[in-house]
């Protein structure tokens, strides 16, 4: 069953106007790596049939989720960050955000979903895992990017993968 928005809280396709917005919270998300403000730019003009951002009842930018369709496995929606304003966790919104953006990409045909976490995550662990529960879908866990493949000390990103869901989910 899908989670329910916090009171409140309206999602919405970006618009070039918001990447200013997520770049913010992915700076003061305090988790996030912070990519280049024109990448946000770029991804409201790009990605925005997958992606969302969240905005409060005074319409200021409170979370977000990014997310692109794999070219080479069109079943599978990545997503490439998510967050939620410190004030704002905890209640639900980036579950909703989760399953708002799946139940689009699913009618497109996106029947699987998959995230890269840090092992030290465990807010994005369990919101991955909780939404595979809740839509009774299996998932696999793996090494994608170790840390020696890394420039910099970045730590090593394990796949989630998600999937397949259920078809209630997929068709809507
Ligand atoms: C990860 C993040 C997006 C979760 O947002 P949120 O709105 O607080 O999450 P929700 O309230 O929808 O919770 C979803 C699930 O995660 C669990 N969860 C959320 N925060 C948690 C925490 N700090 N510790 C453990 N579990 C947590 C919730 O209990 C819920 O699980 P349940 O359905 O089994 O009860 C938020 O913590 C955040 O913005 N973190 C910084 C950015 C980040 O790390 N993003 C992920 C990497 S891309």
């Amino acid at each position: 069953m899908a989670v329910t928005p916090y009171a409140g809280v309206t999602f919405k396709r970006p618009k070039i106007q918001d990447g200013a917005g997520m770049w913010r919270l992915a700076r003061r998300s305090g988790t996030l790596d912070l990519n280049s403000s024109y990448s946000y730019l770029l991804w409201c003009r790009d990605f925005t049939e997958t992606s969302l951002v969240a905005k409060g009842p005074d319409g200021e930018l409170c979370g977000f989720v990014t997310g692109y369709i794999r070219p080479e496995l069109p079943n599978t929606l990545v997503v490439w960050q998510i967050a939620v304003d410190t004030e704002l966790r905890g209640r639900g919104v980036a579950a909703a955000m989760l399953d708002t953006l799946v139940s689009r990409t699913g009618s497109a045909g996106a029947s699987h979903l998959e995230a890269t976490i840090t092992p030290g995550n465990t807010a994005s662990a369990r919101l991955f895992v909780s939404f595979a529960g809740r839509h009774e879908a299996p998932v696999t866990r793996e090494v994608l990017f170790d840390t020696v493949v890394f420039p910099d000390a970045h730590d090593t990103e394990l796949l989630y993968r998600i999937g397949p869901f259920t078809p209630t989910l997929a068709r809507r």
